[in-house]
């Protein structure tokens, strides 16, 4: 594993949720870890006026709250938060970066660092830009003297335009290797470990083709609300939220060819590849290829759940998706004709993050069940909550007669060995710290992405009449959904029945 250099790590937006639910967690983890360079010192900037001491009690208390480390001695979180210092400037303020800029020189000879900068940018998205122009400004982007990374969150502008612009806009400050755009899906052990299987085993990659797949299925659920982030998720919806990122990622790891090595390049050029194969949705087919879904109020287990349109923060009359549903074909030599049908949604029965890989039938059936429903061979990639791997196949029952049961071959991650699976963001920062690009989106992906939903969101735009189905909080979205997949019997996977029918039970 590499080694970090000494290096700053400056987090604008350090007052925010991000830094105190995931940041300040994931930097102690890797200290824990021993995975922080020698000499490191992370500098919070921030309008709240507040001081340094003031700040390093706030970071205290977020990792024993949300660290997913065992602390068992106090003076371990305390010694941490040496290193913490806050600076309370104004992010669109030019003086601010004056100051910001000796603060560092004054930093980078206590710790000797020797120029090496990271900049998080954990603030709303409007600000990327601004923040960016100003470093250049305060010359704090060029990369003279040690290196300056510059890390971004999604979203990447709303639409192929404004990402377009985004990407321009950085690429006039500073060199695309210089820029690190974080899918946290991508820092998923389990994401990764898509790699992993298809290529360290010889009996998949076989088969994972269209002659042997009947389709696949990618769907990313989870059963809260938007919560606090009403006015965000009104104006950017399911689609912008986890599609253009989360979910697309996901469908390149899984239709990618074999990269030529684990460069990071040579991964996101076949990420791409799948991209610009993804066959263009036409404006007039998204209200048969698309679904959205908005959740209603429900009552689930005796509790009420509010509807979305009375969310805090979210507009009474919103045509904003909660929900959504697509099903496409990637147009290449392995997986033409093969279904691709992703979904994601808030306020499902449960929080799951699997991809199902749906095997053909046999083409000669001798073993007909009672019931007539004959099945077929699933594998079922479970990113997350119990990470691991499920493949269904039957199997004969014991005693007379050929009586067919469908059965599991189960692997749980948490079986491998007594080891916490990192949280997605130690993975990613400390990528950024030893300059690893390969789970980072890169522009083009971005832009390519943005293309492949542009008809969807012009639909959208310009037709009134595609309908904006309701759906009660709880249950696995709109019907119509179900319509997507064509054929007899087959429906979308439910790992677990609908909350609000009062029942849960996990298969899995
Ligand atoms: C974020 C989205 O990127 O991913 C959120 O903005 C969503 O709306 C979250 O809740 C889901 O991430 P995870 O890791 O909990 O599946």
């Amino acid at each position: 594993m590499k080694k970090a250099k000494n290096l700053i790590i400056v987090i604008f937006g350090a007052s925010g949720d991000l830094t105190h639910r995931k940041l300040m967690p994931a930097i102690f983890s890797l200290r824990t870890q021993k995975l922080m360079p020698e000499k490191y010192a992370i500098l919070g900037i921030g309008r709240t006026k507040i001081s340094a001491e003031g700040f390093r009690i706030k970071m205290s208390e977020s990792i024993r709250v949300y660290s997913e480390e065992k602390i068992s001695d106090q003076t371990l979180v305390e010694t941490f938060t040496q290193d913490i210092y806050y600076h309370s400037m104004d992010n669109t303020s030019e003086n601010g970066y004056s100051e910001l800029k000796t603060l560092l020189q004054e930093l980078d000879a206590k710790y000797g660092v020797g120029g090496n900068y990271i900049f998080y940018m954990a603030t709303p998205p409007s600000m990327y830009e601004i923040i960016a122009v100003n470093l250049a400004k305060a010359g704090l982007s060029n990369q003279e003297s040690g290196f300056r990374r510059v890390i971004i969150e999604k979203p990447f502008g709303y639409d192929l335009q404004s990402g377009r612009k985004l990407n321009r806009t950085l690429h006039e400050i500073i060199s695309e290797e210089q820029i690190f755009r974080i899918d946290h899906y991508l820092g998923k052990e389990t994401v990764q470990n898509l790699l992993v299987t298809r290529f360290a085993n010889g009996m998949f990659e076989p088969l994972w083709n269209r002659n042997y797949i009947h389709r696949i299925e990618i769907t990313s659920a989870e059963n809260i609300g938007v919560e606090q982030r009403g006015g965000y998720y009104d104006s950017a919806g399911a689609l912008r939220d986890m599609v253009q990122n989360h979910l697309l990622q996901m469908v390149g790891l899984t239709a990618m060819e074999p990269p030529s090595s684990l460069d990071a390049d040579a991964i996101r050029n076949e990420i791409l590849k799948v991209f610009q194969s993804l066959q263009p949705i036409k404006e007039e087919d998204v209200a048969d290829q698309v679904i959205r879904g908005q959740y209603t109020g429900s009552l689930i287990r005796g509790e009420c759940v509010t509807g979305y349109r009375y969310e805090k923060g979210v507009a009474v009359d919103s045509r904003t998706e909660t929900y959504v549903a697509i099903k496409f074909f990637i147009n290449n030599w392995r997986w033409g004709g093969v279904p691709f049908y992703i979904r994601t949604g808030k306020r499902l029965p449960t929080k799951v993050t699997e991809i199902v890989i749906h095997f053909k039938q046999t083409p000669h059936h001798l073993f007909l069940r009672e019931s007539g429903i004959l099945s077929s061979n699933q594998l079922i990639i479970r990113i997350q909550p119990d990470e691991g791997m499920l493949l269904k196949f039957d199997m004969k029952e014991p005693g007379a007669g050929f009586n067919v049961k469908n059965v599991n071959m189960d692997f749980h991650y948490k079986d491998l060995a007594n080891i916490r699976v990192p949280s997605a963001y130690e993975r990613l920062l400390h990528d950024v710290m030893v300059g690893d690009s390969t789970l980072f989106s890169r522009d083009d992906e971005v832009e390519t992405a943005w293309k492949f939903l542009e008809p969807i969101q012009q639909a959208w735009a310009n037709n009134p009449s595609i309908k904006v189905f309701g759906y009660p909080a709880g249950t696995w979205g709109p019907e119509h959904a179900n319509d997507l997949i064509e054929g007899d019997g087959l429906t979308w996977r439910y790992p677990c029945k609908n909350l609000a029918d009062d029942e849960l039970y996990c298969e899995l």
